[in-house]
């Protein structure tokens, strides 16, 4: 048998929006990514959001939007995908990183504060695996130091924690529509935010820093644009909106379904000796993104290589970004800087997790798991 390790669920809804996107004739940021920022601030329960091509672009303007840059530090997890600390360093700012809570892997709020310098600007929490961070204390530290935060919720739109959802005591929160992300369009992102201010100056930066986008100067006659800001080429289109719309309106049912799955899944997977799952808070509803565990360090590459052997799709998200070439190198980071972070980073697995992967499906990967294990 082969289970992949991520299927999207796209379909007739999907493939109907698309051909009537196509059968317009405004293929770019248009009406589409307008209807999908108005619904995805209203599930998100914020009041404004702007479309981008990623999260990554979505991290990086709103850093950008915040006056972030050279000589600015900015606090965030090593235990993230590249693209978290990567989008501080376009921006000229370094990236701190803050050791992560052992049972969950989310940064440390307790940690944060060690962390503070004078040059400290703003802290990126990760929403992880779709797990919201513990917002309240964390928002705390932020005020008490004056310092912005960016949510990082990839992983998160479906998520909350103490009655709060992402964005909601952030600043920002990015979302990222990637490939194998809750809602998808291969690839696109966006920020929400309660700012209206933060909100315009994203749709600026995301189109070259120009005063009107295509859409509008598509409506009535020529007019002449500015360039007001150097921006960037982070407009979502038209095409990829069609793709999200359908799906934002079955997002809770889709998030139904890996609940389900969920729930079977840790019932199998508690009775194998030596597995572990991250723990999720109380008071919390994850948005179930990836299905992690944590085996023995010394036995996880030899499982991974065993799953996939045996037709298994599993992957590790993700192993400390600290210790990677670049920000070793670059920053002179070594193994024991973030031990609890470089310990799940040693020790993660993602087995395969998407809503339309049946239970023979399931049953073949925890027989795979068990029997490796053993
Ligand atoms: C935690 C996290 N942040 C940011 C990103 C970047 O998202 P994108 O690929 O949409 O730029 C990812 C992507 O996997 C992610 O997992």
């Amino acid at each position: 048998m082969k289970v992949e390790f991520f299927k999207h669920g796209l379909g007739r809804d999907e493939k109907e929006k698309i051909l009537e996107c196509l059968d317009g004739i405004f293929l770019t940021t248009g009406s589409y990514v307008s209807e999908f920022e108005t619904n995805f601030a209203r599930y998100t329960g914020l009041d404004y959001a702007v479309g981008l091509t990623s999260c990554t672009a979505a991290l990086h303007l709103s850093l950008l939007a915040m006056g972030i840059g050279s000589g600015d530090e900015v606090i965030t997890t090593p235990m993230t995908f590249i693209a978290t600390a990567t989008a501080v360093i376009h921006t000229g700012a370094h990236p701190v990183f803050v050791d992560v809570e052992p049972h969950t892997g989310l940064i440390d709020p307790s940690k944060i504060e060690a962390a503070i310098t004078p040059r400290t600007k703003a802290i990126i929490p990760v929403h992880l695996y779709g797990q919201m961070c513990d917002m309240k204390k964390i928002k705390a530290v932020a005020d008490k130091h004056g310092l912005k935060i960016i949510e990082d919720a990839a992983h998160c739109i479906e998520g909350e924690r103490d009655g709060i959802r992402p964005g909601q005591l952030g600043d920002s929160a990015c979302f990222s529509f990637y490939a194998t992300k809750n809602i998808t369009c291969g690839e696109g992102g966006a920020v929400a935010t309660r700012s209206e201010d933060l909100g315009r100056k994203v749709l600026m930066l995301r189109q070259h820093g120009m005063s009107s986008e295509a859409a509008d100067r598509h409506k009535g006659n020529y007019r002449h644009w500015d360039m007001v800001e150097c921006g960037w080429k982070y407009n979502m289109d038209n095409i990829r909106a069609a793709l999200l719309l359908p799906q934002l309106e079955k997002i809770d049912s889709t998030w139904k379904k890996r609940a389900d799955l969920w729930e079977k899944y840790v019932r199998v997977i508690e009775k194998i000796p030596g597995i572990r799952c991250p723990e999720i808070a109380t008071n919390s509803k994850s948005a179930l993104h990836l299905f992690t565990i944590w085996v023995d360090k010394d036995k996880r590459d030899h499982i991974l290589r065993k799953l996939g052997e045996n037709g298994v799709g599993a992957t590790v998200n993700y192993r400390a970004i600290h210790l990677l070439s670049y920000f070793a190198q670059n920053y002179g980071f070594e193994p024991g800087a973030f031990p609890i972070a470089e310990h799940i980073g040693d020790s993660t697995i993602s087995l395969p997790f998407y809503p339309g992967m049946s239970d023979s499906n399931l049953s073949y990967v925890a027989d795979t798991l068990r029997k490796i294990v053993n």
